[in-house]
């Protein structure tokens, strides 16, 4: 089959002419052929194979090109990549690869197009489209990658056994793209990757990230998060969430399994951020249970702190896979610790001095606070499910009154210590301490709005008490 309409960017005529004037052949291979198959949104990034030295071709590619950009060579891997009209254009030699056992760093040997089709992941990234004279834009697809692409279905081209444990990366690759194209991972390829699990250990925590975060970017994770717990990949790399699939019973009572639950909120707040960070504090919200659950005769199964152990929890994994140790990290921290706050005022009254309070220790984040609280809510029981969402909907209104009424979203004190200790001629001591914290108090309960003249005369009163005299 010929697709030269697929070839339509004049990039492809330069590579076509370069590989000519070198005298060896090219092709267009991997997720660029599979996307226009699957007429997806082209992501800029184009792979070129030369039967021949890679690095020639995109030094000749860059001759030919008018403002001659850059060539960036990796010697190592024998490939080369140059940037054109911001589509970054990667040329690799067609190759036979072997790996060794405990390394991702492959052997590598000259080889035929079908030989680099071969040692490549799946059978629908195996694709490549001629750049050659004689049969440009035919489809070269040696694996029927075409078929699996129409069967929706993810496929090695070797032995699954071989490409994965060639490269374990691969393992949360096939997972990944059965989660972005909501394509089925074919029986032999699940069962090689559950026996090759352990091999998933060599791989760097940031390459590991990589593949979770676009799983956490697709419509529905759960289908990735189901299939790494399923091969057994999740207890290796995210035990803390397997973890919490179980369910005990004692004298008839249970909890919900916080496994599931967990996939269902994660999948929940997708249509309502695309925030990869707030997917994140989705996915762990709820660690802290399985360290923190027991069980008493009164109040039958509990989770006592476990948002603030979650939140704890939360650093150690990020430090664990190497993700930023940044605001980042902070922020999903955050939301854990805070993530049963929301939940707790919605199946009660909802009071204004609560909502302030929310407010306050949430700050900036409320919004996406909310976002992830409603997302929280999994309930099956219909009566409860409206009860809380129209008792967010209350939340959510007096947030915004009590913000306009108080502004204590970034809460700055409305008199500050070093006017209280001129009022008092105080030196820096305790006390000013207390009279600030009292202050802070009263406007959080509502006691007082959040304005000077209010906090003065408060201050005034409290100081009384402590027998504090008032000098200016
Ligand atoms: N590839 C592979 N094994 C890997 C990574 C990549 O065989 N571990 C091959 C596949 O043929 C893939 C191509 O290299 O199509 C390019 O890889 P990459 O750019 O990482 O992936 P894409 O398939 O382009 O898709 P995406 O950008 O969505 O990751």
């Amino acid at each position: 089959m010929n697709y030269i309409k697929a070839l339509e960017n004049p990039i492809f005529k330069i590579i076509a002419q370069a590989s000519e004037q070198l005298g060896h052949e090219s092709y267009v291979i991997g997720g660029f052929v599979r996307d226009y198959l699957l007429q997806r949104d082209f992501k800029k990034d184009i792979d070129i194979v030369a039967i021949g030295s890679g690095i020639d071709l995109a030094l000749k590619v860059s001759e030919l090109l008018p403002h001659k950009p850059k060539v960036q060579v990796f010697k190592n891997y024998g490939t080369a990549m140059l940037r054109y009209k911001e589509i970054d254009i990667e040329f690799v030699g067609a190759r036979k690869e072997s790996y060794a056992e405990h390394s991702r760093n492959p052997i590598v040997e000259n080889g035929t197009l079908e030989d680099d089709q071969n040692r490549r992941d799946f059978t629908i990234n195996a694709l490549a489209f001629s750049l050659n004279e004689n049969n440009y834009g035919d489809l070269v697809d040696p694996f029927n990658g075409l078929t699996d692409l129409e069967n929706k279905i993810i496929k090695t081209p070797l032995n699954p056994d071989i490409t994965y444990s060639d490269d374990p990366l691969r393992m949360l690759r096939a997972i990944r793209f059965a989660t972005q194209l909501n394509f089925t991972i074919e029986t032999e390829s699940l069962n090689a990757i559950e026996k090759n699990k352990d091999r998933i250990k060599i791989i760097s925590g940031e390459r590991i990230v990589d593949e979770l975060n676009k799983i956490l970017s697709t419509d529905k994770p759960s289908i990735g998060f189901l299939h790494l717990y399923k091969t057994g990949l999740l207890d290796i790399i995210l035990p803390e969430l397997t973890a919490l699939n179980n369910v005990e019973e004692i004298e008839g009572h249970t909890h919900k399994n916080n496994f599931y639950h967990t996939l269902e909120v994660v999948d929940n707040i997708c249509p309502n951020t695309d925030d990869i960070w707030l997917r994140w504090a989705a996915l762990l919200h709820d660690i802290g249970k399985a360290p923190t659950k027991k069980f008493n005769k009164k109040q039958g199964w509990t989770f006592h702190g476990h948002e603030f152990l979650g939140g704890k929890m939360v650093k150690k994994i990020f430090e664990r896979l190497r993700m930023p140790l940044n605001n980042k990290m902070k922020f999903v921290a955050k939301m854990v610790m805070l993530s049963s706050r929301p939940i707790v005022l919605s199946e009660d009254t909802v009071t204004d001095s609560a909502v302030r309070r929310l407010v306050f220790d949430a700050g900036e984040d409320v919004e996406n606070l909310m976002t992830l609280c409603e997302a929280d809510i999994t309930t099956k029981n219909p009566t409860k499910f409206k009860k809380y969402h129209n008792n967010f909907d209350i939340v959510r209104k007096k947030i915004i009154e009590v913000e306009e009424r108080d502004h204590v979203r970034n809460f700055q004190p409305p008199i500050s210590g070093e006017e209280i200790m001129e009022i008092f001629n105080l030196k820096p001591s305790r006390e000013i301490g207390v009279l600030k914290e009292a202050v802070k108090e009263a406007i959080l309960e509502g006691e007082i709005p959040n304005e000077y003249q209010a906090a003065y005369e408060f201050v005034l009163a409290r100081a009384e008490k402590l027998g504090l005299k008032k000098v200016i």
